[in-house]
């Protein structure tokens, strides 16, 4: 039996009823009234404070907006990120990855940024899909597809993209240190990515700035290797030139 245009068809052709299917393509895309900004960077890079400054800073400004992040900005996404960045770093391979961070992206966006964007809130996003190609694809030896990804992206994201994303660009030994040495106090250690060596990280790090370069409307680079202060200083002059703010 299998399943042609929305009616159960038998082995023999006969129809039955019409049974109820998602839209296609996926999703019905809104058109959101907020803005969608996404924070990418390897490991250490600072992107997580500096996405907390941001946040206080709009505020200050009446900007209403929330922090999220990917893996786990939702509470079932808490339980993929936990499989996700825990645990032996050969657990699964860079397909069960992808798969289990497309599954995360989806919840995320249809129970919480978009949403908040119809709602007019603004969604600051702590990693989003270019951390799978950065990752997945950069990253690993064992790649999956760049034309994997993307249909993963049409059938997940559909249309929609960030309005700004920005690259915070580190010499991925100051982002390594910085990370384990933070990981030290941690009851679980979120350790699975950093675990993959600097050869890794170094190709990452060359696959954002690729990333980055394909896409200069969308992408901003910052050097990450500054003060907090210094950095946070930076990312308002970014946002204020892009928002008019
Ligand atoms: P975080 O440490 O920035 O919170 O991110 C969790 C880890 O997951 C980080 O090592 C990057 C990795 N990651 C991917 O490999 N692919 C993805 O699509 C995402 C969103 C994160």
């Amino acid at each position: 039996m299998s399943s042609l245009k929305g009616k159960v068809v038998t082995k023999d052709g006969i129809e039955g009823e019409e049974i109820p299917q998602l839209e296609f393509p996926f999703p019905p895309v809104p058109r959101p009234k907020g803005k969608f900004i996404t924070f990418e960077g390897g490991e250490g890079s600072g992107k997580s404070t500096q996405l907390k400054l941001l946040g206080d800073f709009l505020h200050q400004r009446k900007i209403n907006n929330i922090l999220t992040k990917e893996p786990g900005g939702t509470e079932i996404g808490q339980e993929l990120r936990r499989l996700l960045v825990t645990g032996d770093k050969d657990k699964f391979d860079a397909v069960a990855e992808c798969l289990l961070y497309y599954a995360d992206r989806r919840i995320h966006l249809t129970n919480k940024v978009w949403p908040a964007l119809n709602d007019g809130v603004w969604v600051l996003s702590d990693r989003f899909a270019d951390s799978t190609v950065a990752y997945q694809y950069y990253g690993y030896e064992k790649k999956v597809s760049l034309e994997s990804l993307n249909m993963l992206y049409d059938v997940t994201v559909g249309d929609f993209k960030p309005d700004l994303t920005i690259l915070f660009d580190l010499d991925p030994k100051v982002g390594l240190e910085r990370s384990y040495k933070k990981a030290l106090g941690m009851e679980v250690k979120e350790t699975r990515f950093e675990d993959r060596g600097l050869e890794f990280h170094n190709r990452l790090r060359e696959g954002y700035l690729e990333l980055a370069a394909q896409d200069e409307k969308r992408f901003v680079v910052l050097n990450a290797n500054k003060s907090i202060e210094d950095l946070h200083h930076e990312v308002i002059r970014v946002i204020a030139e892009r928002f008019k703010i």
